[in-house]
């Protein structure tokens, strides 16, 4: 039988029953089927699957899901994400939208790191964690300066 971890995601609390080994991002797609963390390279490279682990953005594809025992870990389907996903469609930041739900949560924990986000420091947090071939880095961008000015923090 596999052992059993519990994973606090968007607030709540599960006893999952997991392979050893088992990575978040299976996690939480298939034990709990949030589906908007997305699969893409499945090597910790694109960022598409990027959520939060106490706070800081992580590739759920590149960290087992028992190692976030314990930890807050936050998706793209929490409340706290809801204000910055609505200005991914307000601004049209999301072209085939695929990277869009990891953008949203790197941009999440950006926007709680200091009282003033600093612009230059999301660019290269963007840079280092993300791919997107769309297109959308100027509209992505435009997100994030509206946001610096509304409490979704
Ligand atoms: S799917 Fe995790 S980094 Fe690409
Ligand atoms: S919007 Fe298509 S990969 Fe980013």
């Amino acid at each position: 039988m596999s052992p059993s971890v519990l994973l606090t995601v968007n607030g709540h609390t599960h006893e999952l029953s997991l392979a050893p080994g088992t990575l978040l991002i299976d996690a939480l797609r298939t034990d709990l089927a949030l589906k908007g963390t997305r699969h893409g390279c499945g090597e910790g490279a694109c960022g598409a699957c990027t959520v939060l682990v106490n706070g800081i953005a992580v590739q759920s594809c590149d960290i087992a899901a028992a190692e976030c025992a314990g930890a807050a870990i936050e998706t793209i389907e929490s409340d706290a994400a809801a204000p910055v996903a609505a200005a991914f469609l307000e601004f049209t930041a999301a072209q085939c939208g695929f990277c869009t739900a990891g953008i949203v949560m790197t941009i999440l924990a950006w926007l709680r790191g200091r009282p003033v986000p600093d612009r230059a420091e999301l660019i290269g947090k963007l840079d280092e964690l993300h791919l997107c071939r769309c297109g959308a880095h100027a509209r992505i961008l435009r997100v994030a300066d509206a946001l610096v000015a509304r409490p979704v923090r």
